[in-house]
């Protein structure tokens, strides 16, 4: 089948079935052409907790898909491919979340939602990186744990010098990748760019952040700003939605080589076999699903 004929063939088993095709900002092109919404990771999960379709064919990764399992218990939800995992949710299992909570009693956990269900389930409220600022502003606690990501608590913690936040050391290897020299080296290419860093990025790269922004606050970011050109602190699948938000501007990746492959593992082929063989279905069990569902609704709830 050629490509046009996949896509016409996407859109009908999708209205046939009653789906609706999710897609993060990371995604390839032609897969954010396709879906019925983009977005990032909080609008993601608001966005799969309100729809009315029966079906969500999730285009991102696993965690994604399993967030709106806990979300939607009775939509089916579909990853086309198994192997799109996320590196940063898999460096902290619940066994290990267990062990760092039993050190800590008392002690809130927040955990992005970049994580497993099972982790979540273990959590006392979640967080995106669109609103982990204000998800740590809403606890009275003075001591907070953080996991899994060691990045996104140590930019938190910025905003709160009276409180104490410890952390798991996980991280995203795309963003840590990036270096402060990569950095300086692109804003020596483009001295009139603005530097947009997202908050997984590592403290030095943080530093030197014009805006500090989720994938969708960047989008935002870049149509308001006076700014025409821009240097991207994320990984390079946002170049392309920022390109169609803010056209008449210049976007310059900071560096390459920050590609996360398993945002690219998503085909045409894949999405179409998703809804034809109704593969790959994400379901959490019950009980993980509602002890997850109690983080991840305090965080919606906030709004
Ligand atoms: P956001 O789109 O929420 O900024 O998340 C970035 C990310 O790394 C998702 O995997
Ligand atoms: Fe995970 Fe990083 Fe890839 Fe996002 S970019 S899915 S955080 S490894």
């Amino acid at each position: 089948m050629d490509k046009e004929r996949l896509k016409e063939e996407i859109r009908r088993l999708a209205e046939e079935r009653r789906a609706i095709i999710l897609a993060h900002n990371y995604q390839p092109p032609e897969i954010q052409d396709l879906a019925d919404l983009t977005g990032d990771s909080l609008e993601l999960s608001l966005k799969a907790s309100q729809t009315e379709a029966e079906v969500i064919v999730f285009c991102g990764v696993h965690f994604m898909a399993e967030t709106a399992s806990i979300v939607s218990p009775d939509k089916t939800v579909l990853l086309p491919r198994l192997d799109a995992g996320c590196r940063m949710a898999d460096m902290l299992t619940a066994d290990q979340l267990r062990a760092e909570k039993a050190k800590r009693p008392g002690v809130p956990v927040v955990t992005y939602v970049n994580s497993t269900a099972e982790c979540k389930a273990e959590t006392d409220i979640c967080c995106t990186s669109a609103n982990a600022v204000k998800v740590v502003g809403s606890l009275e606690a003075e001591e907070v744990y953080m996991t899994p990501d060691k990045n996104l608590a140590m930019y938190t913690q910025r905003f709160y010098p009276d409180k104490r936040i410890s952390y798991w050391h996980g991280y995203c290897p795309v963003h840590e990748a990036l270096t402060k020299e990569k950095v300086l080296e692109a804003k020596a290419r483009y001295p009139r760019a603005l530097f947009m860093a997202h908050p997984e990025c590592r403290p030095e790269v943080i530093d030197l952040a014009d805006a500090v922004r989720s994938t969708s606050g960047m989008l935002r970011f870049a149509q308001e700003s006076d700014a025409e050109e821009f240097i991207v602190g994320t990984e390079v699948g946002l170049l392309y939605p920022l390109s169609k938000v803010a056209p008449g501007k210049r976007f310059y990746p900071a560096w390459e080589g920050m590609i996360c492959p398993n945002m690219k593992r998503i085909g045409l082929k894949d999405l179409y076999l998703a809804l034809k063989e109704n593969q790959y279905v994400i379901k959490v069990p019950e009980e993980i699903r509602q002890k997850a569902w109690q983080a991840v609704s305090r965080m919606l709830a906030l709004k």
